[in-house]
């Protein structure tokens, strides 16, 4: 992105950390106005970007942060990206049911519900507003080294939602947009953790032959979120470093 982009009111949930952190430092580097949610919220009203603690998985904590958002932007905000989410690796025969239920909650319900919430305040159709879900490679390709049934099967649905909610919230002039990273350097990754394996994945099944970076996912989460792509809407962008292809 440029910074001849007009500035927008981008809301950034998990933005204390990783691919949400990167996409509000650079909307702020672009002159835009940014807002985080995050579990790990700030007391600090001065910081920036302000962090709203919300559980996106838990309606009313969504819905409290929503009406804390809505009290600073009446109008609600130009874009969202939804970046919270948590992975969990575990081969299925030792994966509890709670495990599961976890992250399809946190990945899928946390989706539907900030999604809801941002299009209650966004769906006045003046102008051109666009929310971005982060889905994953996970949702189109099997791991057998690093297991990981229920985000694979939680992105899947973040991918569906993306394409149910493009046709849905198109009446009412919000555009929904994916990306879809491939192995991204954050916390959340533990490929790099085993140096051997990971060098033996990047060099056979990754066309880049490396990690992609939080600012490398940020570019297109912010691409998707500005007036540049405003006839883009329902599409999920791998981001993987030709990863999909493979
Ligand atoms: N890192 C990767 O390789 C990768 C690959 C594909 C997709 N993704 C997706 O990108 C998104 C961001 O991942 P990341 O790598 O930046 O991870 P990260 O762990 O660095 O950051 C995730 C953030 O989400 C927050 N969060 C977790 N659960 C939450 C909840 N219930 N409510 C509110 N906030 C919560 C965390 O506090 C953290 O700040 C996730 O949706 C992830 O699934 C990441």
């Amino acid at each position: 992105m440029t910074n001849s982009a007009p500035a927008r009111r981008l809301l950034v949930t998990g933005a204390s950390s990783g691919i949400g952190a990167a996409t509000a430092a650079e909307a702020a580097s672009l002159g835009w106005e940014v807002i985080g949610m995050d579990l790990r919220g700030g007391d600090d009203l001065t910081a920036s970007p302000r962090i709203i603690s919300c559980d996106v998985s838990d309606e009313r904590s969504v819905e409290s942060a929503f009406a804390e958002l809505a009290a600073i932007w009446p109008e609600g905000p130009d874009a969202v990206v939804h970046s919270a989410g948590i992975y969990r690796v575990t081969p299925l025969l030792d994966t509890p049911a709670e495990d599961w239920d976890r992250t399809i909650s946190v990945n899928g319900r946390g989706s539907f519900l900030i999604a809801r919430e941002a299009a209650r305040l966004m769906r006045d159709g003046t102008r051109d507003r666009s929310i971005v879900l982060l889905s994953s490679i996970g949702a189109v390709r099997g791991d057998a080294h690093e297991p990981s049934a229920s985000y694979s099967a939680s992105k899947g649905a973040v991918s569906s939602l993306t394409r149910q909610l493009a046709a849905e919230l198109g009446l009412v002039g919000i555009r929904v947009n994916a990306v879809a990273p491939g192995v991204i350097d954050t916390a959340m990754t533990t490929l790099m953790n085993t140096p051997e394996v990971a060098d033996a994945f990047f060099a056979t099944r990754v066309p880049a032959r490396r990690p992609g970076t939080a600012a490398e996912v940020a570019q297109a989460c912010l691409f998707l979120a500005s007036d540049r792509s405003t006839y883009i809407s329902g599409a999920i962008i791998p981001v993987d470093g030709g990863q999909s292809v493979l």
